[in-house]
Order: C-alpha cells, then sequence, then structure tokens
C-alpha cells in the first residue's frame, strides 16, 4: 500500500498508509491529522489546504481551474499549495510529502 508523509504545524512527521483512491483530505481524516476539509470536498471552502514538498508538486496533475479559483482563498499561500480533497492518492505518488499551512483562521491568537 502506498504512504505518505504529513509535516505538521508542530514540526512533527506522520508517516502513514495512503491507500489509493483516497483523496490527501481523506487520508488525513483516517489518521486524525488536523485539516478541516469543510466541504467535504467539494470545492467549496479551501480549508483543506497544505502545500506539496516542492520534489512531489510538479507529480501531481495540475489543478482545476476551480481548484484555483479557492487556492487564492486560502489563507498562507504558497507556491506549491493545494487543495487536499482534490489530490488522489495512487502508486505513482507513494511517498508524497505534505506539510499542514503554518497559520490557519484559528491559529491567530
Ligand atoms: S474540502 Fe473544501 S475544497 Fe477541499
Amino acid at each position: 500500500m502506498p504512504k505518505m508523509t504529513f509535516l505538521e504545524r508542530n514540526g512533527t512527521r506522520r508517516e502513514v498508509d495512503a491507500p489509493s483512491g483516497l483523496s490527501v483530505l481523506e487520508i488525513a481524516h483516517k489518521h486524525g491529522i488536523d485539516i478541516e476539509g469543510a466541504c467535504e470536498g467539494s470545492l467549496a471552502c479551501s480549508t483543506c489546504h497544505v502545500i506539496i514538498d516542492a520534489a512531489w508538486f510538479p507529480k501531481l496533475a495540475a489543478p482545476t481551474e476551480d481548484e484555483e479559483d479557492m487556492l487564492d482563498l486560502a489563507f498562507g499561500l504558497e507556491k506549491t499549495s493545494r487543495l487536499g480533497c482534490q489530490i488522489v492518492m495512487s502508486d505513482a505518488l507513494d511517498g508524497l510529502i505534505v506539510k499542514l499551512p503554518a497559520a490557519t483562521r484559528n491559529a491567530a491568537g
């Protein structure tokens, strides 16, 4: 089974099983990783924002225009930002590394 690694906000690396066909958001939820995903993958929020490791970014399918529009609203956008619900795990992505954005709407304090 493919695996992927989440880099959490406190710097913890979490390597987890990442079944093909599940989105990065679904994988995060399965393992209790703190990505909100308020709209559950229907491209109506940007709370599933993740930052893709630079080496992995070019290997992902290009974002749709709808994803890019939503990403523009994400807080702390970086060059390799994507929406976690739009990245579907496959064998080709075995070893994928994504970082959780440092700031969220709730972390201002
Ligand atoms: S969960 Fe809302 S856009 Fe991904």
